[in-house]
């Protein structure tokens, strides 16, 4: 069975491409949907590729993964720096999770500098733009492996 694994994009990141390039980069949502898959394809992983601006349907999505028993790689925008309910759910439902984020959070304003994802993630990449994503996808296979 292939192993279960959820990419799960917050808000505004439907927005990349166009959004402060100079920040993001250039590379669009669909851009980095389609490097994970191939990625996943050669790591041997089933992906769901899926992005919310609404916080509820993220937390939504990490209980769908509990009850899968799938792991997580999730980018949750700035509700990263704000939402304890999504804290709650990664803590409530265990699951593995890898935070990533394409810009160097702890390099710009000091609203972004704490996370209340990173003390119930598995593990966190910052800083490496749509590449951190692959990375990601690769520590999360080795959890799923163990
Ligand atoms: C982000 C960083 C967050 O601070 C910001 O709110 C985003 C994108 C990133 O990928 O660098 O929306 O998560």
């Amino acid at each position: 069975m292939a192993r279960d694994v959820l990419v799960l994009n917050g808000p505004n990141l439907n927005l990349l491409g166009t959004r402060e390039p100079g920040v993001y980069g250039a590379a669009t949502l669909a851009d980095v949907e389609a490097s994970c898959r191939q990625k996943a394809d050669a790591l041997g992983l089933s992906l769901d590729f899926r992005q919310t601006n609404h916080e509820g349907v993220l937390i939504d999505w990490i209980h769908e993964a509990g009850r899968r028993g799938a792991g997580v790689v999730i980018n949750p925008g700035a509700y990263t720096h704000t939402s304890i309910a999504l804290h709650d759910a990664i803590k409530g439902t265990g699951v593995p999770l890898i935070e990533v984020h394409l810009s160097n959070v702890h390099a710009r304003e000091t609203f972004r500098h704490h996370s209340y994802v990173s003390p119930v993630a598995s593990g966190v990449i910052v800083g490496l733009g749509p590449q951190g994503y692959l990375l990601a996808l690769d520590a999360i296979a080795a959890i799923l492996s163990k």
